[in-house]
């Protein structure tokens, strides 16, 4: 991934920046593409992993919609050219704006997950005279066995409508005259790399699907979210994310309906490897047990690690020889400011590049500006 050339390029350029290797991006995207084509699945790029607008325009391309999480993603995917039948829109709190632009904007679809919601898109499509088109989120009650800050298909997290719950919507939404219910959408989580947790999802889905069918509702569409996880250990062994065995498992235990549609979600599958956190070492410094490598990114740039525990591989690319133990520490003043603890790493020294890796998804995105910190430019290559 890296070549001299690279890596000279790095070393001319401002740190800290994003670096996105386009060639990776495309290469994922035309696999997934080949994997989801087999059986006609349509595939939304979850924006809210990355929204460059070079990456956004590289998705567009090869054929995938978009799921939108704000009113601001619809329109910057509107902006990158994503056709308005191919936006979702998810949030268990949508403002009244956010429901305008998708209403103005006549979206394929808005995930619901409670019955206010519906009432208040209802409310808002009957004044500009237009019917909306919703999935019902559901609650399949399934857990993910990923991190607890990014599960959210059980019971007790605040996302989707509830099984109990679900006589009560159905019943309201007879009520709704410029409501059309179209389909169910479920999400149970992110970074999922146990496969057999979404073969939970699926027979899960058909015991609902089963609930529907006996109340004669004919649903022509069955959306699945995202989740599929990345390899952030070991990224060279598995820069392409298995989208065969992904997409194969649905295939296999989901029972559709004839002429029923299946969709997904997906972030982090599609954009995490082809994105790296570029910095440069400020200071080496001795500490009890170890040696801090202090560089000149940190928990505002790439916020994972600090706020899930979240492991990235790291890399120093100016080095190779007499290897030691160091952490690798950003510069603010906070303990979780960490990228990661005694990382085996060639000597290391002041004004060495380090490659942060696998932080295509959820890096740029939420990095922040607590310190009046700032990002470069990002690097495309
Ligand atoms: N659909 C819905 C309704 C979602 O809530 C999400 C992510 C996705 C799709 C896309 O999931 P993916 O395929 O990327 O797993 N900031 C966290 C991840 C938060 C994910 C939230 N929902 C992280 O850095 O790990």
């Amino acid at each position: 991934m890296f070549t001299p050339e690279i890596i000279q390029r790095f070393e001319q350029t401002p740190t800290p920046f994003y670096h996105y290797d386009l060639g990776i991006l495309k290469e994922t995207l035309s696999v997934l593409k080949t994997e989801a084509d087999r059986y006609n699945y349509h595939v939304h790029y979850a924006l809210k992993a990355n929204v460059n607008d070079t990456i956004l325009n590289t998705i567009r391309e090869y054929g995938l919609g978009a799921d939108c999480v704000s009113g601001n993603e619809i329109l910057k995917a509107k902006e990158c050219g994503f056709e308005s039948e191919s936006i979702a829109f998810a949030g268990v709190g949508k403002s009244d704006r956010e429901i305008n632009i998708a209403l103005d904007n006549d979206i394929f679809c808005f995930n619901c997950e409670s019955i206010p919601e519906i009432e208040v898109i209802n409310e808002l499509a009957m004044s500009t005279n237009k019917v909306a088109q919703i999935a019902l989120r559901i609650n399949p009650n399934v857990n993910a066995k990923t991190h607890h800050y990014i599960t959210t298909g059980l019971e007790e997290n605040k996302f989707g409508i509830n099984m109990w719950e679900l006589e009560d919507v159905v019943n309201k939404l007879t009520d709704l005259s410029n409501i059309e219910l179209i389909g169910l959408h479920f999400h149970i989580g992110s970074q999922i790399t146990d496969l057999s947790v979404f073969k939970g999802l699926c027979l899960r889905v058909n015991e609902i699907q089963e609930w529907f069918v006996q109340r004669h509702f004919t649903l022509q569409h069955i959306n699945v979210g995202g989740g599929l996880g990345v390899d952030y250990e070991t990224p060279d062994n598995n820069l392409i994310p298995d989208f065969k065995s992904y997409f194969g498992l649905f295939n296999e235990f989901l029972n559709l309906l004839p002429n029923q549609q299946l969709h997904f979600e997906l972030g982090r599958a599609v954009v995490a490897q082809c994105g790296n956190l570029i910095t440069k070492v400020l200071y080496v410094k001795k500490g009890v047990n170890t040696n801090f490598a202090i560089v000149d990114a940190g928990m505002t740039e790439l916020l994972r690690p600090a706020l899930y525990q979240a492991v990235h591989k790291i890399e120093n690319l100016s080095s190779t020889n007499n290897e030691q133990k160091y952490d690798v520490v950003g510069p603010v003043c906070e303990s979780s400011d960490c990228f990661g603890k005694a990382i085996t790493l060639p000597e290391t020294q002041r004004g060495d590049i380090i490659a942060i890796r696998t932080a295509g998804a959820y890096g740029e995105v939420m990095a922040n500006g607590y310190n009046l910190r700032e990002l470069n430019e990002v690097l495309f290559t």
